[in-house]
């Protein structure tokens, strides 16, 4: 592939020990958008990769990249250079220089004087890049990182589905997030190809101590989810390890993506009885039906007036770890949308999960979920992904260098 010296030549130039453009201020520009209270920045490196326990910011930019080269060396090579640049990135660097001469800028500058916004990337990779016979990396493949089924209702659509490499960007500015993934693409371009990419706002809240945010159906969403700083829950279910991840995965974690279409229209002409019936939660409060505040204990025996207080169908019981073997999963989803054309307003979940195992966790979930679920009547899941996710880096590595040792 001819595409390959190219690339590396590119890569090195952008990602690596480039020369900032004068003017890039991003030294001064760091913290002119850090919300009160909150770190500006969010280190690149570490154990754990940022942007699944970091504390879920206000938006998200999501990319799927497909891999074009088959060179096993070019895929290593792009993901070195994708870590170099999201560590420029997230400390509220340019990617490369941004006055290049008769040169097109390297950088393309929409984020100077923004700051890093908490800017997130993390980098998962997708079960196709383990196909016999395409990298030579099949018997690497995690266990946990199957193809997901066809779940009951599915109306998948392969073009904004699947693909090789994940980037979630996650930022508290929308821009911020998108100069990653805008500037990601062009860094990886020609040993990858966009594939998808969705924006989102409207987090799953994944702290305590803050409002929960609402989604657009009009519902608090993160209130039973795990939060950032149980440890034991991220260690029991969310970081991969052993005995069923291999030892590059351990500390990483494994990402389900779907996207979920929301018939809004729908839903907005049903009474608030029966979308509290749905969730099995009240709009307003966030209370379990038949408790009076957002985090009382949900009691899936309790009947009111000698009915199920919370219908056998409604979402927060059949996903609830009562009804999955004790299982819980880390959400970071957000809302979307994407307009109005031919008079339909598209929208819904970008529907964002971690775990330690899917099969374990998101399958069975879902499949209950799927078949059962009050809420299906208002939603169609029409992408879907999934993704394995590395430990963090250390300085001078990258994340997925484990894959090649
Ligand atoms: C359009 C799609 C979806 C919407 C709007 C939605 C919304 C909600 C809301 C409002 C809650 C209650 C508050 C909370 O605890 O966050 C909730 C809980 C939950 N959802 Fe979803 N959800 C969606 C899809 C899914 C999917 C696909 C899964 C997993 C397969 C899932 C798993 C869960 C879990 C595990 C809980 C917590 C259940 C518990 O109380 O233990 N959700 N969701």
């Amino acid at each position: 592939v001819t595409t390959r010296r190219e690339f590396i030549a590119r890569a090195g130039t952008a990602g690596l020990g480039a020369t900032l453009g004068a003017g890039a201020g991003a030294a001064e520009a760091a913290d002119a958008n850090a919300p009160a209270g909150r770190p500006a920045s969010v280190p690149f490196y570490g154990t754990h990769q940022a942007g699944i326990a970091t504390p879920t910011q206000e938006h998200v930019h999501f990319l799927a990249l497909d891999v074009v080269s088959d060179s096993v060396g070019d895929l290593r090579a792009l993901l070195a250079a994708l870590s170099a640049a999201a560590a420029r990135l997230t400390s509220g660097e340019p990617v490369g220089p941004l006055r290049t001469g008769v040169d097109p800028p390297v950088d393309t500058g929409e984020t100077v004087g923004l700051g890093p916004a908490r800017l997130t990337v993390t980098v998962g990779l997708g079960p196709a890049l383990f196909k016999p016979g395409r990298f030579g990396l099949e018997s690497r493949r995690p266990a946990p990182l199957v193809d997901l089924p066809t779940f009951s209702g599915d109306s998948l659509q392969p073009g904004i589905s699947n693909g090789d490499i994940a980037i979630q960007a996650c930022a508290e500015d929308p821009q911020v997030a998108f100069h990653a993934v805008h500037n990601l693409i062009r860094l990886a371009s020609p040993a990858a190809v966009p594939r998808w990419s969705l924006a989102g706002f409207g987090r799953t809240l994944n702290t305590r101590g803050r409002p929960t945010p609402r989604n657009i159906l009009g519902f608090k969403e993160g209130t039973a989810n795990i939060v950032a700083h149980d440890q034991a829950a991220f260690d029991r279910f969310v970081w991969a390890g052993a005995p069923e991840s291999p030892a590059w995965m351990n500390g990483g974690s494994y990402m389900v993506v779907r996207r979920i279409q929301i018939l809004l229209d729908h839903w907005d002409s049903v009474s608030l009885d029966q979308q509290e019936r749905t969730f099995g939660r009240h709009k307003l409060s966030g209370a379990p039906l038949g408790e009076r505040h957002e985090f009382d204990p949900i009691d899936l025996n309790k009947v009111v007036d000698g009915r199920p207080a919370i219908s056998r169908l409604a979402h927060i019981r059949l996903a609830s770890p009562a009804y999955n073997d004790g299982e819980r999963i880390l959400r970071r989803g957000y809302s979307y949308t994407d307009g109005i054309y031919d008079g339909a307003a598209g929208g819904g979940q970008l529907f964002i999960c971690f775990q330690r195992d899917p099969r374990a966790q998101f399958i069975p979930m879902q499949t209950k979920l799927a078949r059962g679920d009050l809420l299906n009547e208002h939603t169609e899941h029409i992408g879907s992904a999934i993704f394995a996710c590395p430990p963090g880096a250390g300085r001078g590595g990258f994340v997925g260098e484990g894959l090649f040792a």
